[in-house]
């Protein structure tokens, strides 16, 4: 058994892979089961409810009604109920809901079977990757997220399972839901009984009536004779309850918007008026911190007055379902819920008795540079639009008030008036793989809702290529790029993986696939970060991240998946339980498509250089350069280069401080993501070290020939379909 090596010393190697199935995946969410008059009574009183009539006549008499209303009307909960109850899902069929984020799609599919008296996963039910709680033949109502309906038309394109497809929260303008209005318009011309409902938060729904090519403005019916078919579509509007809100702002500007979110609610608190709090900040440690910080108010406040106690609670997409659901709980008597969210609440789900607002005015979002290659989450302002959604939160119940972070003329300058669609600034090898995988072989000429920038388009094409997935003339490879298209993984790991399987290691990377799946397996509350990195050094090797998880995933099966033992070791529990289903379902897999699950022994260079098929492209060189950082954990440490294209080798690239490669710096590193911080850094995560000669060994080599021989096509005649040449460039091994 080959040795991992740590940093200056060495350790027993620690891996090895259990083929067990594992059979306790993620607790399920709370089912209730009873049917519930005052629920029957809360669903009258909906906006919505008015329109029910009015909505089954323009979905029975146009292919696409576009249904505007504000968040809380009803939409998400109420229209697929209506469909149903009208017959929709009779003979076996299906109405599918789609939400842009995970535990939207959990948490509304929960409340619906709450409404409907039934048990989650029988007549309703949920689909989220890696998890499918819906009954085949029984569900009739499926809540899922856009990107499992568009890996659905892989397996039925027509999507004939379905009756009507309801696009939910397409103000949003996700990556998935863009690419799935595209696709609906052109199944809706094979299958004319397919209804599509589009349900927007805004009026960006107009652009998506044009593009559907609407018929009607506002509630009035457009003409079709009754009991024929319309070709156009209707767009309807749902008046909303809301009440007006106060916005404030702050006269100066603030360093710390964490902190001055907390003394504003205190502030509120103290005047002691009813009503919730509903703070909004980018991620997961903001929302923590802010829980942690008011938490210690709470304590300070309940020694000084008798009145409403503060009850703080943080709520983000990775927080376990149990948690999430109990912030939608009204709090016990004699409590104030502040809720601490990212900007899941801005549309997605419904917080009841919020009657204050406070907006950071910040989010996390996904920006592309099609020039460096390089996808990455940045902490940056919100739009406009978005700044309007958030404040109208608080004016649910009655008047409410928002108070924004930012001065008003930082409001005014500084935030953009709507945001770009995810489509616009996203990479999008996934989406280019899943459209070809679906026979649509001109991307360029693909009805978009917004096109995608054509350089990331190019970028796409010669990534895809260079992974084996497309060859010259940018047709799916068989079997490679049609393996890859169905694993439902980026193509990157998807690579990875077909690669294991070819070097006899899928055993040990389906585990780090699995686990790079899920959100960080670490756990560590604010100010244990110490004990955090501690804990990290004990599993770590000095072939990185990605090779260190598989010491993790050892010790935590031989620990007989011990909660106890995740505790004690910051290890995320319920995360390692859904990364074992996800393990699990990618074994699966695996032998559906008759690929070997073989384990290599601890032969840690097979596994890296599996990795290394995969992930080549994000290759980093040590260089000479020293940082002058104003970062003192920075100083004097070196920068890394980008190995692909000239203009990569500009950015500000270095190891992420969470990193186990972070004391060491190896010489080549492939990472799998990078996160930009507020002054341009691109820090590199999960991180792999590799030797130059494995890039054009086990990846580069095949690409490099790949593509001179492309090029050399398309020196001939442009490539078929794309009007676009692919370029020899895209070989990292050009640039060692
Ligand atoms: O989709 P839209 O924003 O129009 O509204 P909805 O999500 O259907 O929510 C309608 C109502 O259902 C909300 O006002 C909430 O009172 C309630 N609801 C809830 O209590 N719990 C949920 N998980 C979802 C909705
Ligand atoms: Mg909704």
């Amino acid at each position: 058994m080959a040795t991992f090596l740590r940093p200056g010393e060495r350790k027993p190697s620690a891996f090895g892979v259990s083929f067990d199935s594992d059979r306790d995946g993620e607790a399920a969410l709370p089912m209730p089961a009873v049917p519930n008059q005052g629920l029957q009574h809360q669903r009258q009183k909906l906006p919505v409810s008015k329109h029910r009539t009015e909505i089954l006549y323009l979905v029975e008499h146009h292919q696409t009604t576009i249904i505007v209303g504000e968040t809380g009307s009803g939409k998400t909960t109420q229209v697929p109920q209506y469909l149903v109850e009208a017959g929709w899902a009779q003979g076996g069929r299906m109405v599918a809901c789609t939400q842009p984020r995970r535990v939207a799609a959990m948490t509304v599919a929960t409340r619906v079977a709450e409404e409907m008296g039934t048990h989650l996963g029988q007549q309703v039910g949920y689909s989220i990757r890696f998890e499918d709680v819906c009954t085949p033949g029984v569900t009739h109502i499926k809540y899922c997220t856009d990107g499992v309906l568009l890996r659905d038309m892989l397996a039925d394109p027509l999507l004939s399972a379905y009756s009507v497809i309801m696009v939910d929260e397409a103000h949003e303008r996700s990556l998935a839901t863009d690419v799935l209005l595209g696709l609906l318009k052109k199944v809706q011309r094979r299958r004319p009984d397919l209804r599509v409902i589009i349900a927007s938060a805004t009026l960006e729904a107009e652009k998506l009536a044009s593009f559907f090519d609407a018929s009607t403005v506002r509630g009035r019916k457009a003409g079709p004779v009754p009991g024929t078919v319309s070709k156009a579509s209707a767009l309807l509007s749902v008046e909303g309850r809301t009440h007006p809100v106060q916005v404030h702002y702050l006269e100066q500007p603030t360093s710390d918007y964490v902190q001055t979110a907390v003394q504003a609610a205190v502030n509120l608190h103290e005047e002691d008026m009813p009503g919730d709090i509903l703070i909004f900040l980018t991620g997961q440690e903001e929302c923590d911190r802010c829980t942690n910080l008011l938490e210690e108010e709470a304590r300070r406040l309940r020694r000084r007055q008798g009145a409403l106690r503060l009850m703080p609670m943080p709520l983000y997409a990775g927080l376990p379902a149990a948690q999430q659901l109990q912030v939608f709980q009204p709090p016990p008597r004699g409590y104030r819920k502040v809720v601490a969210a990212t900007n899941i609440a801005e549309t997605s789900v419904t917080l009841e008795g919020v009657v204050y607002v406070i907006d950071s005015c910040f989010s996390k979002q996904k920006v592309y540079n099609p020039l460096t290659g390089l996808e990455s989450l940045l902490v940056a302002p919100i739009s406009r639009a978005n700044a309007q959604q958030r404040a109208g939160r608080a004016g649910r119940v009655r008047p409410g008030h928002c108070l924004r972070l930012c001065t008003e003329e930082t409001y005014e300058r500084e935030l953009r008036a709507a945001t770009v669609p995810e489509m616009q600034r996203s990479e999008l090898a996934g989406t280019v793989l899943q459209l070809k995988a679906l026979g649509i072989d001109n991307i360029m000429a693909f009805d978009w809702l917004a096109a995608p920038p054509s350089e990331t388009m190019v970028r796409a094409l010669e990534l895809l290529h260079a992974l084996g997935a497309l060859d010259g003339d940018a047709r799916l490879t068989k079997p490679v790029g049609q393996q890859m298209a169905e694993l439902p993984l980026d193509p990157r790991l998807g690579k990875c993986l077909l690669q294991a399987a070819a070097s006899g290691c899928s055993a040990e990377v389906v585990t780090i696939v699995a686990m790079l799946s899920v959100q960080s397996i670490w756990a560590g509350a604010h100010g244990e970060k110490k004990a955090l990195n501690a804990a990290k050094m004990r599993f770590a090797v000095g072939e990185g991240d990605l090779i260190s998880y598989l010491n993790v995933w050892k010790a935590w099966e031989d620990s007989g998946r011990s909660r106890k033992w995740s505790h004690t070791n910051f290890i995320n529990h319920r995360t390692m339980l859904r990364a074992a289903d996800i393990r699990n379902q990618l074994c699966s897999h695996l032998r559906r498509v008759s690929l070997p699950l073989a384990s290599c022994d601890g032969d840690v260079t097979t596994v890296q250089k599996a990795l290394a098929a995969g992930l080549f492209t994000n290759a980093a060189q040590l260089s000479d350069t020293i940082y002058e950082s104003l970062d003192p954990a920075y100083t004097g440490t070196n920068m890394y280069r980008l190995v692909r294209g000239a203009a990569g080798q500009q950015v500000k690239l270095r190891i992420h401080l969470g990193s186990v490669l972070w004391s060491c710096k190896p010489q080549w590193v492939l990472f799998y993501q990078v996160q930009q911080n507020s002054s341009g850094w691109y820090e590199m995560q999960d991180l792999v070290a590799v030797q130059p000669e494995w890039l054009t060994e086990c990846a580069a080599w095949e690409a490099a020939i790949a593509a001179a021989e492309a090029a050399a096509r398309c020196e001939a005649q442009p490539v078929t379909g794309l009007g676009l040449r692919l370029e020899p460039r895209l070989c990292a091994v050009q640039h060692l």
